[in-house]
């Protein structure tokens, strides 16, 4: 059994669609979800869902050892990072060599770096009258969004749009590819 931790600092619609994409999953499963934002959405879902969830303030996270601990005491062997906003410590990608990946509401290496999270990425998208953006899924490292990329999907940005139809557009990209993606990952 391949056993999967994701991350999520927000309202965690990622992680629930990996989680019923995997439900019936014999070989791979989403063993817990951690947080460390106590008032996240995720918490909500971690607990209509079943999930074992852990909370880590940020700093016990960037000390490294509370969650490479917690990793190794659930026999982790993939992470996933959903909407995390915090870097990852250095021990814990020493202790998981390309075993962690993100999702990026963009097309890096533009629109990434620290700040560029959320309605920031696609309002600087808007405002530098982009044609296209995406999503991004790549290997973590110990810089925000610099890691290796796996792979892009693409979609539009039209003259009319908002932030949130933006957003809308780039969370269905992520709904369809980020459990594909890590499928495929996890059995090649
Ligand atoms: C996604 O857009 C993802 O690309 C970014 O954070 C957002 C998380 O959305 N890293 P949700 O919490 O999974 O709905």
């Amino acid at each position: 059994m391949t056993n999967i931790a994701i991350f999520a600092s927000g309202s965690g619609s990622n992680a629930e669609n990996i989680f019923h994409y995997f439900n019936n999953n014999e070989a791979i499963t989403i063993n817990c979800i951690v947080t460390n934002n106590k008032d996240a959405g995720i918490i909500n879902r971690a607990k209509r869902l079943e999930i074992p969830y852990f909370f880590i303030s940020n700093k016990d996270f960037r000390n490294g050892k509370s969650i490479c601990d917690l990793m190794k005491s659930r026999n982790i062997d993939f992470i996933v990072l959903a909407g995390f906003l915090a870097l990852i410590p250095a021990n814990l990608i020493k202790e998981y060599p390309n075993k962690i990946i993100n999702i990026h509401p963009a097309l890096l290496p533009n629109y990434g770096g620290k700040g560029m999270y959320g309605d920031n990425v696609h309002k600087a998208v808007i405002e530098n009258q982009e044609n296209e953006s995406g999503i991004t899924i790549h290997y973590v490292n110990e810089k925000y969004d610099e890691g290796k990329i796996i792979l892009q999907a693409h979609c539009p940005v039209l003259k009319t749009d908002t932030y949130d139809k933006l957003a809308q557009r780039i969370h269905k990209l992520e709904h369809t590819y980020f459990p594909i993606c890590i499928k495929q990952l996890l059995t090649n």
